[in-house]
């Protein structure tokens, strides 16, 4: 199974700018090439916590083709939200969700983060190729993309300016 990871960073790694929950300093052309790459997928995996910024717009989305599974360690509390087949709670282990996505039909899967989910998906091994655009910024102080010791090996496969300084890096990681 394809499992891209998506993300944002600014130069020095940083997913978030300082203590800011948000990621208002991803550019319109970042923004642009995620969607394209989530439409790719039709199914994603992502965290409570970044769910919970964009919960609103997830659960008022009318796409019904795209699957969000939302990774939570108490799924009983958003049993009132979900939408089985469009939006899902699970407290299942990573392998075990691909699998299931798996056995359902998707062949791609993309894992939107934030840190606690990139470090869970890259200690199993399980993510395949990553997408990551660099923002023209340095933060310092942020969540980093990735908070646990890691060091997959990756291949650059593509590399392109999406504006004046913003660049798209896509890596097969193996
Ligand atoms: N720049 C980017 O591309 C990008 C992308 C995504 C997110 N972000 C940013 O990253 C931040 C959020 O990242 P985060 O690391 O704090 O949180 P997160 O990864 O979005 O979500 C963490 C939550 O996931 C659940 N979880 C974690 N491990 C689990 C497991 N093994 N089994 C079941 N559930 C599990 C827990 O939910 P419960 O607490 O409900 O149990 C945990 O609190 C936000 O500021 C967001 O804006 C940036």
């Amino acid at each position: 199974m394809r499992v891209l990871g998506i993300a944002v960073i600014s130069v020095d790694g940083c997913l978030t700018r300082h203590a800011e929950s948000d990621v208002s300093f991803a550019s319109a052309e970042d923004q642009r090439e995620f969607r394209r790459a989530v439409r790719e997928c039709r199914a994603t995996v992502m965290g409570r916590r970044t769910f919970d910024l964009v919960r609103e717009r997830i659960l008022g989305s009318t796409d019904r083709s795209l699957l969000r599974t939302i990774l939570t360690r108490e799924p009983s509390r958003y049993v009132d939200l979900a939408q089985p087949g469009r939006v899902e709670f699970s407290d299942a282990d990573p392998r075990e969700i691909l699998r299931s996505l798996s056995d359902r039909g998707y062949q791609s899967v993309a894992v939107l983060g934030g840190a606690e989910i990139y470090d869970l998906f890259t200690a199993e091994g399980l993510i395949t190729e990553w997408q990551i655009t660099v923002e023209p910024r340095l933060f310092g102080t942020g969540t980093r993309i990735l908070t646990r010791a890691a060091d997959p090996a990756l291949t650059l496969v593509e590399h392109r300016l999406l504006n004046a300084s913003t660049l798209l890096l896509r890596y097969r990681v193996g």
